[in-house]
């Protein structure tokens, strides 16, 4: 098994590519790294966090969509190692190269739903201390797909990719983590596969609630949050970006960090004490399971 450590950068196509970049850069908050035009026929964006971590990448293209996730991996295995690994799961990889700014290779392979999965153990940081132009948060934090099952999605990534289960609500909605953040991929039922958010992780609630007085200036609604969510128990608000995707910003995710000891690091909110991986009723929770805060709003659910 290869065990996943981080996720490092989505890659997302995008009809219109100014459009994109302007949202990532003047909303979002990062900072524009390098921009390729008609580079193998397309052209491409790459976006650092003000962290100078590689964050999002950009690729211009038909439809708007979720293409590839990348992971960090334990750099003590090469990667003909970490292909024999995966090779022995059933799954066969190839290598890439100049995949990114401060990315030199990765393993790819296709995860179930044709999301492309990229490996990599060495990379570089874009700059530092960045200032930029929007809400500015630390990182990607997790990225949620709607998939037509949740279970097999799950047996993936912790076969393949050593993930663990966080928690389930119910049999509908998984969330797994690869690290001490409560998760950083999670899959909801749904008729047809399609991401269904994309979070990044922001410093205090001062830092979200500059975020919603920047949404508020450029007639962006908030069409969920703040809200404090049961599983996970982060406080959270989502919007919508130019591309029509729900993106979250939040703060204070449970953090299980003793995978030995296996419970969450205690926090006042916690519903159970201690707080352990488990499945949780939706009954119990009103509203798609937050403890506070208002219900999604219809362009939330639609
Ligand atoms: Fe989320």
């Amino acid at each position: 098994m290869v065990k996943a450590s981080r996720v490092g950068h989505a890659t997302f196509e995008t009809p219109d590519l100014d459009r994109s970049v302007a949202y990532y850069t003047e909303i979002n908050g990062l900072v524009l790294h390098t921009r390729d035009r008609n580079t193998r026929d397309r052209s491409r964006a790459f976006l650092a966090s003000k962290t100078g971590l590689l964050t999002i990448a950009l690729e211009l293209g038909g439809t708007e969509s979720l293409r590839r996730l990348s992971f960090e991996v334990s750099p003590h295995a090469g990667f003909s190692e970490i292909a024999k690994r995966l090779a022995a799961a059933g799954v066969n990889c190839e290598k890439r190269s100049d995949v990114a700014p401060g990315l030199s290779n990765v393993l790819a392979f296709d995860d179930p739903t044709g999301t492309t999965v990229e490996l990599f153990t060495e990379w570089g940081y874009l700059g530092s201390h960045h200032q930029v132009l929007g809400a500015g948060p630390l990182k990607l934090g997790h990225i949620a797909r709607a998939v037509e099952n949740p279970k097999a999605m799950a047996d993936f990534y912790c076969r393949v990719l050593g993930f663990r289960v966080s928690d389930w609500i119910e049999e509908y909605f998984v969330f797994l983590r690869c690290n001490p953040d409560h998760h950083t991929v999670n899959f909801v039922r749904g008729p047809k596969p399609k991401m269904h958010h994309i979070a990044f992780e922001m410093k205090d609630f001062a830092h979200i609630q500059d975020a919603c007085e920047l949404l508020a200036l450029r007639k962006m609604p908030i069409n969920w949050g703040p809200v404090r969510h049961g599983p996970g128990h982060n406080v959270a608000i989502y919007h919508r970006n130019f591309d029509d995707q729900i993106v979250e910003f939040y703060i204070e995710m449970d953090q299980l960090k003793d995978e030995d000891l296996g419970y969450f690091d205690p926090r006042p909110w916690h519903h159970d004490t201690p707080q352990r991986p488990k499945t949780w009723d939706r009954k119990i929770l009103p509203n798609l399971g937050h403890l506070w805060g208002q219900p999604p709003t219809p362009d939330f659910l639609r």
